[in-house]
């Protein structure tokens, strides 16, 4: 392996994989999960109108997908009220990343983001050969004003923040990222994830300001929208960054069934409020079955819940094993002190039976 022509770049990247998704752990269990409530999917599915668009899509498959998103792009103009200029559609909001990465990032190029925040942007950008400087949540929140000073003191290109944030499901308001944008150092630019924001409660998603060049939003229809298989997300931002995005992107990226499921299911927002409202019920589902089990759950914005477990990460790790062993998929942060938690992605009511019993067996056993 040492002997191919590696960029330095990779060749200096660890060998490790750094996301292993639930099939691999099915394969190496030998046996399937009962419950699936680790990856922060939606269980309740697309709309039924997606599923149909998709179905009806998958005969042209043979097609190369519009490599313009154009139906959808300006469908998501409208529906945003901007100009179709201002957004670029592209394979998931961790797609897109890898995009950023390629317009922003040659090596040694220094990148403020979270301690334990989100890690797929760090991974696009250390593949890049970023220099990436973090700053640690307070209090299991994004620290705003500690990323601002740390953006400044590292003179870094872009900043991260992920409001909602994952794996905490902590968010700001809109006037707290109003007054962090207000303080974002010249030569630098937010990239500001929302891909739960359809969750949120109402005042936290700032106002879209298409002339604002310091910012980048994400949004995604892997969590509201039920479509995390489909691979596709998009951004939005000032006209002449968004046309940037035209040098680098993959062009043919975004898949034709996956734009016309995405087509549909913004066209139907009655389904997306249906799920909104039942993931609200399974949040405070999951709250109660913490409390029943002696811990605290952490308020979640989002469509997963961080549950304190009160001890350290090692106590958090048993759990964990003990949920994986009764067969329900669940995940926890990756650093101290947010992995003292474990995270539940919401479910339907008989995943979240299945976790309520395992979580009781397993403190049992313990
Ligand atoms: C904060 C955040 N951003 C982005 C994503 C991924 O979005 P997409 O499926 O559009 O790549 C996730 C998925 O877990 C996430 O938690």
């Amino acid at each position: 392996m040492s002997n191919y022509p590696f960029n330095p770049v990779t060749k200096a990247l660890p060998a490790t994989v750094p996301f292993v998704g639930p099939e691999a752990q099915e394969r190496a269990r030998g046996r399937p999960f009962k419950a699936r409530l680790g990856a922060n999917e939606s269980g309740f599915g697309p709309s039924p109108k997606a599923l149909e668009a998709m179905q009806a899509a998958a005969a042209e498959v043979w097609m190369y997908g519009d490599p313009e998103n154009y139906d959808l792009r300006h469908a998501l103009a409208a529906h945003h009220q901007i100009p179709p200029e201002n957004i670029v559609v592209g394979e998931g909001i961790d797609g897109l990343y890898g995009t950023v990465a390629q317009m922003f990032v040659e090596p040694g190029t220094p990148i403020a983001t979270s301690l334990g925040g989100y890690p797929t942007f760090n991974y696009q950008m250390a593949g890049r050969g970023a220099a990436i400087h973090t700053t640690p949540f307070v209090d299991d929140k994004e620290h705003l004003s500690g990323l601002i000073e740390l953006a400044k003191q590292t003179r870094a290109r872009l900043t991260f923040l992920a409001n909602p944030d994952n794996p905490m499901g902590t968010w700001w308001d809109s006037g707290a990222v109003l007054e962090m944008i207000a303080h974002i150092p010249g030569g630098n630019i937010l990239c500001l994830d929302e891909a739960y924001c359809d969750f949120t409660p109402m005042g936290t998603v700032p106002p879209i300001d298409i002339t604002d060049r310091r910012v980048l939003r994400f949004r995604t229809f892997s969590k509201a929208y039920g479509m995390a298989g489909a691979r596709i997300g998009y951004a939005i931002g000032e006209a002449s960054l968004i046309k940037a995005f035209e040098k680098v992107r993959n062009h043919f990226g975004v898949n034709r069934v996956a734009q016309a499921g995405a087509l549909a299911a913004l066209g139907d927002q009655t389904y997306l409020r249906k799920v909104i409202s039942n993931v609200e019920l399974a949040r405070e589902r999951i709250y109660s079955i913490a409390a029943e089990n002696g811990f605290i759950a952490i308020p979640s914005a989002t469509n997963f819940v961080a549950i304190d477990c009160g001890k350290d990460t090692d106590f958090s790790d048993q759990i964990l094993a003990g949920l994986l062993e009764r067969d329900v998929f669940v995940r926890k942060p990756w650093v101290a002190p947010q992995n003292r938690c474990i995270r539940v992605s919401v479910g339907t009511d008989e995943e979240l039976d299945l976790f309520a019993q395992a979580l009781r067996e397993t403190m049992a056993a313990l």
